[in-house]
This record gives C-alpha cells, structure tokens and sequence, in this order.
C-alpha cells in the first residue's frame, strides 16, 4: 500500500525532469504501481479512510511523483458523491482545447507541494486527450472542468512543471477578469 511519504516533495529534483514514453507492454511493476496510485487516491478522497491511512487528499498523481520517470498518470474523479471513475493514461497528450480558460478559485493542490500558495494557475475548461490505455490501445479522453484541470496539472508533471510555475510571480492574479472560476 502506498503511502503518503511515498511521494516525492517539490524539493526533489526528479520533479523538473520530463518523463520518458513508456513501451508496451507494460511491466508488472508499472501495473501493480498504477492500481496502488489508484487505491492511495481513492481511499483519499473518502474522509475516513484518509484520515486512517493518513493520506492527503487528491484526485491525480503522475508516475514521477513516485520517483519512476514514465509518461502516465492516474485521476480518480468523484463524479458523484462517493463514485469514483479512474483514468489511466499513458503517453498521453492534448489533441483538443476549448478556448474557454478557467481556473480553480482556491487555488489548485498538489500531491508534491506542501505549503500554501497563492494565485491562479490557468487552465484550459475543456480538453481532448489522447493516450494508451494499460493494454496499450489507444484511447480519447473528453474532460471539461476539475476533470480537465486535473489532466492539464498531471499532463505538466510528466514535463517537469509544477502548478506553481504558471502562477505570475508579480501580479498572481493577473487575467482573473478573462477566466472563469470554478
Ligand atoms: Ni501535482
């Protein structure tokens, strides 16, 4: 079972590496990694078992949060109260965008970043993604909302950026008036 002191902090220079493409077919160790991802991000989002486990609340991580350099991530998105649906996708990339940028209002959360940021890190509102699902087919990906925002954040992992780096550092909330909160 994963563990919170499993994923690697911002301080860790891994973070700023690109991954690299991951070949088919996948090892059984990236397979036993992305169904742990999915019990540790699962079980944080339900309130009692995080707290149990004692684990940080969050609905994305990307492989390199683990230490492992390979171009996947893992959301589990709480579509309805207490459902969850699971995306794995592997070598993904954004093959569409709405025009429309949105931004999370209380700022966006990282697995990696312990500390409290300020600002608005924009985002597109819908995004079409495509990618390679566990078996290696290919899939597309529709996201619009948190969900796009998630796929946007773990899509910048695997390129080495943060949430942080897209906040401006002199005015942080700089085009607030062009976006919309959510
Ligand atoms: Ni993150």
């Amino acid at each position: 079972m994963l563990k919170t002191k499993d994923i690697i902090d911002e301080k860790n220079k891994l973070l700023r590496q690109v991954s690299k493409e991951v070949e088919f077919p996948l090892t059984d160790k990236d397979r036993k990694t992305i169904d742990e991802i999915i019990e540790y991000l699962t079980n944080s989002q339900i309130p009692e078992l995080a707290e149990k486990y004692n684990l940080r609340p969050g609905m994305g991580m990307a492989a390199i949060q683990l230490g492992i350099k390979k171009r996947y991530f893992v959301v589990v998105h709480e579509y309805e109260e207490g459902k969850f649906k699971n995306y794995v996708l592997i070598n993904p990339k954004i093959i569409s965008n709405s025009e429309e940028m949105i931004y999370v209002e209380d700022g966006e959360g990282c697995l990696s970043i312990n500390r409290e940021t300020i600002g608005i890190t924009p985002r597109y509102a819908r995004v079409t993604m495509e990618a390679y699902d566990m078996d290696g087919n290919k899939i597309k990906v529709r996201g619009r909302e948190e969900l796009a925002i998630a796929f946007q954040h773990e899509l910048d992992h695997l390129n080495g950026i943060l949430f942080i780096d897209k906040i401006d550092k002199k005015d942080p909330f700089k085009n607030k008036d062009k976006m919309r909160a959510i």
